[in-house]
Formats: C-alpha cells, sequence, structure tokens
C-alpha cells in the first residue's frame, strides 16, 4: 500500500497538468465541482450531459445486476449489465424479436426471452465515464476521444463480435476489453456507463458475477412500466437515481479533461466540446487515464466529495438565487438576510473579521479529517471559498446595492447550478 501522500501528490499532478501559478482556484472549478454533483444522477446529468471525467470506481461484491436476453445460459465473456430489470427486460423482448428474424422463424410465434440475475463474485473495480455517456443520443465524445484515442470513428473489422450494438459500440466493448488486458494488467474489470439507464461493459461475466437466477420473461408482456422522461419529481425516477448507489466513486483522485488548460469551450459554446481540440493535445489526458488506473487502489474508503458538494448546493441555492434577484429596497435590507445567513460564523465581539468568517464558513461542510488537497478537495474547497467571500464581501465591504447584487449575479452565472435550471 502506497502512502496516501503520494497518491494526493500523483493526482495532483494528474488534474492539475498546467496549473496557473499563484492562482489557487482550480482551472474550471465550477465546472468540474457541477460534475461531481451530477454524477450518477439522472435529473442532474440531464442538465450536465457532457461529461469530462473518468473515475476509478467500486461495487460491492453480492450487488445485484441484470441481463436481458434471448438466450438461457449464463454468459461467459463480455456484455452489459444493467442495474434495473427493467431495461434488461425489454432487452430479453426485444433480443428475442431479432433473434426471430434472423432465424426466419414465422413471426406469429410467441418466445419469451430471459432475464438474467446476477451478483458481483467479487468486489468490482471499474472505470467510471461521466455523463451521458452511453446509448443512442449519448454524448460519447470524451469516451471516443480520449479513453479511446480516436480509434472508433471508422472501426476495423473485428472477427468476431462480442456483442450486437452496432459497428461503433461493438468497437467501444472491444476496445475497452483490449484495454483491460493490454494496457491496465487486469487491474480493472470494465466500464461504467449512463444513459437513461446506468450501466456496466463488464469484460469476464464468468469469472466476476454468479448468478443468482435466469428466468423466462413473459412473452406478452408490454413494455415494462418505466418512469416518463422529465418526471423528475415521481418516486420511480428518485429510485432509479438512487441505483447510482451501488457504484462507489472516487472523488479524491480523478482525471477531468477540464484541468489541461484545453481550449473546450471555443467562440463561446455553452458546454464544453472536443471536436476542434487535435488529438496530441488530448495525449495527456489519456496518459493520466492510464497511470491512474495503473497506480491506484479502486475507491474503498475515497472521501465523498459528492455529499459535500450537495451540502454546499443545497444551504445556498435558494438564498444567492434570490440575492442575485435584488428584489432589495436599500442595501441595508440585503445585508440584513445576508447577515442572517452567515450569522453562525460571525463572532459579534470582531464582526468585521471577514477572513475569519470566510474561513468558517468555507469549512463548514468539509471536515477537517478530509483529503483538501486532492483532486475533489481542492475544487469543492475552492468553490466554498467562493461562495462564503461574495457572501462576506456583500455584508461588510460597504458596497452599495447595485454592486453587491451584481456580485451575486456574477457568483450565480459562474457556479450555474443545477438546482437553478427547474423551473
Ligand atoms: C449553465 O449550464 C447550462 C447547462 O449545462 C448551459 O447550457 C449554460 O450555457 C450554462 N450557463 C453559463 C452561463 O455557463
Ligand atoms: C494514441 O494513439 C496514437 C496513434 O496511434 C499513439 O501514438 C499513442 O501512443 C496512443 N496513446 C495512448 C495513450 O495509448
Amino acid at each position: 500500500m502506497r502512502p496516501r501522500k503520494y497518491l494526493w501528490a500523483l493526482c495532483l499532478s494528474l488534474v492539475y497538468a498546467n496549473p496557473s501559478p499563484g492562482i489557487d482556484e482550480p482551472e474550471n472549478a465550477n465546472h468540474i465541482f457541477n460534475g461531481i454533483q451530477s454524477t450518477l444522477r439522472h435529473y442532474e446529468m440531464a442538465i450536465n450531459p457532457y461529461g469530462m471525467a473518468f473515475h476509478l470506481a467500486t461495487v460491492q461484491k453480492g450487488t445485484r445486476f441484470y441481463h436481458g436476453t434471448s438466450k438461457p445460459e449464463p454468459v461467459i465473456g463480455v456484455e452489459w449489465l444493467a442495474f434495473t430489470p427493467d431495461k434488461s427486460l425489454r432487452y430479453a423482448r426485444e433480443s428475442n424479436w431479432n433473434a426471430k428474424r434472423d432465424i426466419q422463424q414465422p413471426l406469429n410465434i410467441p418466445r419469451a426471452g430471459y432475464l438474467h440475475t446476477y451478483a458481483a463474485a467479487k468486489d468490482l473495480r471499474l472505470l467510471y465515464i461521466d455523463g451521458h455517456s452511453a446509448g443512442l443520443g449519448g454524448h460519447m465524445e470524451a469516451q471516443d476521444r480520449i479513453l479511446f484515442n480516436d480509434t472508433i470513428a471508422n472501426p476495423p473489422p473485428r472477427p468476431h463480435s462480442p456483442v450486437n450494438a452496432g459497428p461503433h459500440e461493438n468497437e467501444r466493448v472491444f476496445q475497452t476489453c483490449r484495454m483491460v488486458k493490454e494496457e491496465w494488467g487486469g487491474r480493472i474489470d470494465g466500464i461504467v456507463r449512463t444513459e437513461n439507464d446506468f450501466e456496466i461493459i463488464l469484460c469476464d461475466f464468468g469469472r466476476d458475477l454468479d448468478v443468482v437466477k435466469i428466468t423466462q420473461t413473459n412473452a406478452n408482456g408490454g413494455e415494462p412500466r418505466r418512469p416518463a422522461r422529465g418526471d423528475c419529481c415521481s418516486i420511480a425516477t428518485k429510485y432509479n437515481q438512487l441505483l447510482g448507489h451501488k457504484v462507489h466513486l472516487d472523488f479524491d483522485h480523478f482525471v477531468t479533461a477540464f484541468g489541461y488548460g484545453l481550449d473546450l469551450f471555443p467562440g463561446g459554446s455553452d458546454h464544453p466540446v472536443l471536436d476542434n481540440i487535435p488529438t496530441e493535445l488530448l495525449e495527456p489526458v489519456r496518459r493520466d487515464i492510464n497511470t491512474m488506473v495503473n497506480t491506484l487502489e479502486p475507491p474503498v474508503g475515497a472521501f465523498d466529495w459528492q455529499a459535500v458538494a450537495d451540502m454546499i448546493v443545497f444551504r445556498y441555492s435558494d438564498d444567492l438565487l434570490n440575492f442575485a434577484a435584488g428584489g432589495f429596497t436599500s442595501v441595508e435590507s440585503l445585508r440584513d438576510s445576508i447577515e442572517v445567513l452567515m450569522e453562525v460564523f460571525i463572532d459579534y465581539r470582531d464582526f468585521g473579521a471577514k477572513d475569519e468568517i470566510v474561513k468558517l464558513c468555507q469549512g463548514e461542510f468539509i471536515p477537517t479529517s478530509a483529503p483538501v488537497e486532492s483532486v475533489g478537495g481542492r475544487v469543492v474547497s475552492s468553490i466554498s471559498k467562493k461562495v462564503c467571500s461574495t457572501l462576506a464581501s456583500g455584508l461588510l465591504d460597504d458596497m452599495d446595492l447595485k454592486d453587491t447584487v451584481d456580485s451575486f449575479k456574477q457568483l450565480v452565472e459562474y457556479l450555474n447550478w443545477t438546482t437553478w435550471k427547474a423551473e
């Protein structure tokens, strides 16, 4: 086991390949923060679908997954695993229709597919690709350009396709398992991605999964009941969100393309774009992903920076929006509202002690034991500091009403939290 200090140092160099000297705030801290807060959550990821991050991930031994197919025998090699039975049931039926067509069976004979229920036979070690990184209409740029090193666009013919999903997706699956073997020495077992569901591409079903049950599906069953898209408040949707908990991510050390001085927002684009970036400029990101996979242990005790990001967002979201909206009759009334929010950080014997107030506020949700020098730690701490110092300035800096409101407008625009997208 390597000393943790080494890991942090390594990871700082992983993400901050091009640190800007003297700047305390990591490059693109706002975008990385929103990535941390959105990750493995459907609603938030629909707002921020362009994932730029790659994390090591684990799934605990015994966790259940599903796979739908036309075949009753357990899968041996590479295949997809779904987090919910819904999607697999659909595949079980669809694959059966395809099978029927392929072997020219009369279409009027209903035949069921099979739902395979598996449990992880060991703690699975995976690479998580952030964003809407799977499925039709997904955003595959980050994996295709960075992880798969521009090999997906024109896939060469493969003698034997492991899965049956169209040439590009087949190539991703092929490359995943090739890299697992040739570049990562089997240190990980597959990749995790998100579409409307979460899914794993697992390279060795036979080795890594135990069969719990293989059931025949209802041949005449209709489309399984699924939550309607955009119905973000239903219990079923919330339940789907929570399934992200089957995977545990490393937020301390991860690689994000936001940290390499790349021009990801060409011409003021409203979302990050990789298209225009020459492949050589992506090499450092690729190398760092390989270094991460080849040197770091998967996250068993990694600190949960997503939980801290949530607490910050939920504590300040409404108030910041309110301050930025500027519906105050005087700067005093705005300061009064800020003071209510900041009261717990103020020592009234020394009201103007701004640095003290910012420090106390910044650390409110960050346990002293948290690895604040890690990637997640630096990003979350810097966003927390930005929020707290804007609030403290609004309270103490003697700005007029317009300047104070403007400072909150700028902050809200910069932070661009998912909580402000609902309306
Ligand atoms: C905020 O985020 C949304 C969704 O990612 C994006 O479309 C929008 O352009 C962003 N706004 C700013 C000011 O960056
Ligand atoms: C990406 O592909 C290029 C061209 O084939 C190759 O030179 C380079 O080493 C590859 N990068 C990695 C990280 O494998």
